[in-house]
């Protein structure tokens, strides 16, 4: 990723966090996509899920791009996901990609196909990590 794409990466960011419904709607999208992922938000707060995503997806940008800080983040929450705790299989993490994939494409205003290709190297980089610390 160079710093060009990266900065383009926070702006689409940037436009689809101050769009009200961005992280309503992915949870929506995520929930819809399998009833064993809505399974697992059965008992869950959603108000302070969505603000655990904000950030969480910041680490992930972040740690695309090497930061040694947010690898600290991703891994905790590598570990908080792992067969030992929350117990988050790979197939699931597919289908959170491709949700993110869908709620940016309805909030971001200016989304375009290199704009998405940058999403998922970015967000892989991240998920592989922790898919292999499963
Ligand atoms: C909890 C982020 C993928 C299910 C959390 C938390 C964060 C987070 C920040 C709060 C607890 C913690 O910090 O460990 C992310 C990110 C993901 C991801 C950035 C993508 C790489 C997934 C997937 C699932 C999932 C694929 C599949 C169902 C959950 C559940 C909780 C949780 C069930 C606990 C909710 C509760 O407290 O009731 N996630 N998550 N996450 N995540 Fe994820």
């Amino acid at each position: 990723l160079t710093e060009e794409q990266l900065n383009q990466l926070k702006l689409s960011y940037g436009r689809c966090t101050v769009s009200p419904k961005f992280f309503d709607d992915f949870y929506q999208i995520f929930f819809a996509s399998s009833p064993a992922i809505q399974e697992r938000f059965k008992n869950t707060d959603m108000e302070a899920q969505k603000a655990l995503l904000r950030h969480g997806l910041s680490h992930l940008i972040k740690f695309a791009v090497g930061s040694h800080a947010a690898e600290l983040k991703v891994n905790r929450l590598a570990e908080s996901h792992d067969r030992t705790h929350m117990d988050i299989p790979a197939w699931m993490y597919e289908k959170w990609i491709e949700s993110l994939i869908k709620a940016i494409s309805i909030h971001d205003k200016k989304i375009n196909d290199r704009l998405i290709d940058q999403w998922n190297q970015t967000m892989q980089v991240g998920i592989n990590y922790m898919i292999a610390k499963y």
